[in-house]
């Protein structure tokens, strides 16, 4: 995700310091070139042996540490100036007053001036210090100047108070670099919404029905249009995955729920995808207490539920795109091609349920793009080979905005 990027993490004096261990160990893996550079309270929270045995690259405290690799270069205005992203956290009020009024007295401050990447910055500290009036100010001075604040959390902090203050989780800085840097941000302005996960359709106050999907291609679709820099919306049927970073989302239960939420949006936006896996049919009654069992068999009368799909191909605003999905265990390219013309979608990205690596809970897809061709009735088929959700996602969108 992130080979042949180079990020500098820029860790100052807070005891967060010891969870940048764990950022600079995942950047690593996702196969970034990390540098760290240490402020000198830093180092007294955690030594950066462990920086430089997880990054595999020298670590720089003070502004005439060298390189013995390159004796040459000055390293502040290399590492800076060839930096793709700035990552600065734990942020100390001290940190970020100096950054704010142009002080470069040690390697985190004069590495940051050369540096013309984007920079993010997490202040992390007490909370009475973080809500004092010139740590507002001067984060509100980064802010204007394009800084991105990643905001602080609230928590038990270190100092044993309850409040704003903590650093967030791990994973969570990685996203903001992945959301900064991993793709070109070739949809910024673009407003998109993805439909994702099952729908849960009641029979009486126990039981539902519902279907295997787990929300990955949705939630992949999502999380790739928001790293390409649109404005995405995510409606979801109920599932278990974190939100994306930077993504609305939007939790429904029901196929009419689903229908209400992206048809009242759907005339905002630019391009949507019915990734979901919507009931194609509802009980006709939803009883108010439990059904009891009886001796003989059972039946339930079923009724159909309004094809969302549908309705979007046939109140299409000018220059909208429209994406279905389908999913089959026969046929796949005949019914795909009917659902495309059928529905008035512009494209329909078709899987096999059979076909191994394809289909629910795997975090693999392999998805053939069916696309209207410009007699409005002839399809145009791609078939992409056996690859990560969050890599067809890309591709997904890649045939979308090429069109
Ligand atoms: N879809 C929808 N509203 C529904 C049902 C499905 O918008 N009530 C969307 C899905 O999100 C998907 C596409 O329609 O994008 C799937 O088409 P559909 O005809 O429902 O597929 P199947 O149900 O798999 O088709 P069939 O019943 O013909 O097997």
């Amino acid at each position: 995700m992130l080979k042949g990027k180079r990020i500098i993490l820029g860790v100052s004096g807070g005891i967060a310091a010891y969870k940048m261990t764990n950022v600079a160990s995942m950047l690593y893996k996702l196969g970034a070139d990390v540098h760290v550079i240490m402020t000198k309270n830093a180092c007294e929270f955690i030594t950066p042996k462990t920086f430089e045995v997880l990054t595999k690259n020298k670590v720089y405290i003070d502004t005439f540490d060298e390189n013995p690799d390159d004796p040459v270069n000055v390293p502040h205005i290399t590492l800076g100036q060839t930096a793709d992203c700035f990552l600065i956290a734990p942020a100390t009020a001290n940190i970020i007053g100096k950054l704010a009024h142009g002080i470069a007295d040690d390697m985190l401050t004069t590495t940051v001036l050369p540096a013309r990447c984007p920079m993010l910055i997490c202040p992390s500290m007490n909370g009475y210090m973080l809500d004092n009036a010139v740590v507002q100010e001067n984060i509100e001075i980064l802010r204007k100047r394009g800084y991105k604040i990643i905001e602080s959390e609230y928590g038990n902090l270190a100092c044993g108070y309850e409040g704003k203050g903590k650093l967030p989780k791990e994973e969570v800085l990685v996203e903001h670099i992945l959301n900064a840097i991993q793709y070109e941000h070739d949809m910024e302005g673009r407003k998109v919404m993805v439909s994702a996960g099952p729908t849960e359709e009641p029979l009486d106050p126990v039981r539902i029905i519902t279907n295997h999907s787990s929300g990955k291609m949705g939630f992949a679709l999502a999380r790739t249009a928001a790293r390409r820099g649109a404005d995405v919306t995510l409606v979801t049927g109920p599932v278990n995955l974190e939100t994306p970073l930077g993504v609305k989302r939007v939790d429904i239960v029901t196929a009419e729920d689903m229908y209400q939420n992206i048809t009242s949006r759907a005339d905002d936006m630019d391009i949507i995808i019915m990734s979901a896996a919507v009931a194609d049919y509802t009980p006709e009654t939803v009883a108010d207490n439990k059904i009891k069992k009886s001796d003989g068999g059972m039946s339930i009368p079923l009724k159909r539920t309004k094809d969302i799909l549908k309705t979007l191909g046939e109140n299409k605003k000018e220059g909208q795109f429209i994406c279905g999905f389908s999913m089959e265990t026969e046929n796949m390219l005949e019914n795909s091609e009917a659902k495309l013309i059928k529905k008035n979608a512009d494209m329909i990205c078709a899987n096999n349920l059979k076909v191994e690596g394809a289909g629910y809970k795997v975090d693999t897809n392999i998805i053939t793009i069916i696309k209207k061709a410009a007699d409005g009735e002839k399809a145009i088929i791609r078939e992409l080979p056996l690859m990560s959700k969050d890599e067809a996602a890309y591709e997904i969108l890649s045939e979308i905005i090429s069109h």
